[in-house]
């Protein structure tokens, strides 16, 4: 634990350029969530997720994966370098909430706007666009507004892209990457 701690702490310093930023989530992710946070699988029934972000550590592992497609995806959105660093940081801390708190054992449906309410609360509405991109990170699968058209910042655009790209199975395992690796 005390590893693993470590080291997504070590990639929220290599990705996140401000380092308040960097203590701010280090503290939300160390003292706010729930600390069922760090042992969690991204799934409960495994359906959702590719194999490495299932078993113990996997939602870690899956918000890691969100943070590095954030630092690809921040070319494609002609991103800033602050709005860069405020999308890791949104990819990092986005599922801190996922089994609600007190932390069960299915997804919480409102687990993005607990998230982002616990994170405006604790940094004191010091960076509403990572609050926002937390928030939005259900795109179109919010549970306030479903089906809501897509009008996101690009910030939140690049988290909820990089989000549902790292939870894609195809691309990790399973049959497609089966046949591309035989074509
Ligand atoms: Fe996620």
């Amino acid at each position: 634990m005390t590893a693993r701690r470590d080291t997504v702490f070590a990639i929220a310093r290599e990705g996140i350029g401000d380092s308040r930023l960097v203590t701010a989530v280090e503290d939300f992710l160390g003292t706010r969530v729930p600390p069922e946070w760090w042992t969690a699988p991204a799934s409960s029934s495994g359906q959702y997720h590719p194999a490495f972000a299932l078993g113990d550590g996997g939602l870690v592992r899956h918000s890691v994966m969100v943070a590095l497609w954030t630092a690809d995806l921040k070319n494609l959105y002609a991103l800033s370098g602050s709005e860069a660093s405020e999308a890791f940081a949104a990819g990092l801390v986005h599922d801190g909430f996922k089994g609600g708190e007190p932390w069960g054992s299915h997804t919480e449906p409102m687990h993005g706007h607990l998230a982002a309410d616990a994170w405006r609360h604790m940094t004191g509405g010091a960076w509403p666009a990572v609050e926002d991109a937390i928030r939005r990170h259900y795109a179109v699968w919010d549970p306030i507004r479903p089906g809501t058209p897509l009008t996101m910042s690009p910030v939140a655009a690049t988290v909820a892209t990089a989000d549902f790209g790292a939870a894609r199975k195809f691309p990790y395992d399973g049959t497609w990457s089966g046949m591309l690796r035989g074509l």
